[in-house]
């Protein structure tokens, strides 16, 4: 007999302090070359225009591993077998979530995690009346930091850790190790996590993607230095830097930047920062993955593949891979 949890829904809050905000924006201000941390990135406003950019032609991530999932997950569903607790970094609008957690066998319990309260709250407004055998517990909090998961009421056979989107692909070389390494930890003996990964093509497809006509990712980017003239109480002119997105062939990875338009200087926290005309801040990175690099990333964090799907050509590449401890 299933429970019925739509009333459960116990709310977890770590949003990051403005202490913490403040000290990460003036380090890396400090540091050279200048950068600021792209989860901050998704604040409210951040998260619906992230939503957008889902939506436009150019990006092409989000709608390929939609149809990609839509064509696996039966056999995700049988990798991972019955009563999972699924547990999503990150998780977002909750579109992908939807889908899964119908394709799985008696799943029961889901916990997202996200830093953005306005995202992870109308995620679980969506999926909650429509799954309402499932325990919700969600967390807002920043999962690049260990994070306690709750124990659902009914025990679990396992957990399922989902990591889609290539949100990944944010983190540097040595950040995605320890993320996938904490996720070893937290899958436990018998869990699974899969995930979702771009993989490298060609320049002009994946430059396009981060620099759409419509300029919704230029409000994106932009909208982090609001994002802290709002909670850090910094003074930077959203008129006078503009987004930059290139692929770096060697490097595997979009690289964003905020540009200075003009000579100028930005107050944070008493402290001044000053920019000469094309001066930038790096602000995010979006690592694309060979079979290699991916590999690499997996054997430093001891985790090995059981599962592994692939989008279809035309499709631009992207791929799930679902992970066990090794
Ligand atoms: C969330 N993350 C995987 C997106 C990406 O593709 O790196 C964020 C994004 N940045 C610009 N467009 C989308």
């Amino acid at each position: 007999m299933s429970t019925v949890h739509a009333a459960r829904q116990a709310l977890t809050d770590l949003t990051p302090s403005r202490e913490r905000v403040l000290e990460d924006a003036l380090r890396g201000l400090s540091s050279q070359p200048r950068r600021l941390p792209s989860k901050y990135f998704y604040d409210a406003a951040g998260s619906a225009l992230f939503e957008q950019i889902t939506r436009t032609p150019e990006y092409y991530p989000t709608r390929t591993e939609l149809a990609l999932l839509a064509r696996c997950l039966p056999d995700i569903a049988r990798a991972v077998g019955e009563k999972a607790h699924v547990v999503e970094l990150g998780s977002g609008s909750g579109r992908k979530t939807a889908l899964l957690l119908e394709a799985l066998r008696e799943p029961v319990a889901y916990t997202p995690i996200e830093i953005s309260r306005a995202a992870l709250l109308s995620s679980i407004d969506h999926l909650a009346p429509a799954l309402p055998a499932i325990e919700m517990l969600p967390v807002c909090a920043d999962f690049t930091h260990p994070v306690e998961v709750p124990e659902p009421e009914e025990e679990p056979r396992r957990r399922l850790m989902f990591f889609p989107g290539s949100t990944l692909g944010n983190f540097e070389q040595a950040e995605a190790i320890t993320l996938l390494r904490a996720m070893h930890q937290t899958m436990g003996r018998e869990g699974m996590a899969l995930i979702g990964i771009d993989l490298h093509k060609d320049t002009a497809t994946v430059e396009a993607a981060y620099n759409d006509a419509a300029g919704i990712t230029a409000a994106f980017t932009l909208n982090l230095l609001r994002r802290l003239n709002q909670q850090i109480g910094s003074d930077f002119d959203l008129q006078a830097f503009h987004h930059r997105a290139r692929y770096s062939v060697p490097n595997l990875r979009i690289e964003t930047q905020l540009v200075s338009d003009r000579e100028q200087d930005v107050t944070v926290a008493g402290q001044q920062f000053h920019f000469a005309p094309g001066d930038a801040i790096q602000v995010e990175y979006s690592h694309k993955y060979t079979e290699a690099s991916f590999q690499q990333l997996l054997d430093a964090a001891d985790l090995q593949i059981v599962g592994r799907w692939d989008s279809v050509a035309p499709e631009p590449a992207f791929g799930l891979r679902l992970l066990q401890r090794r």
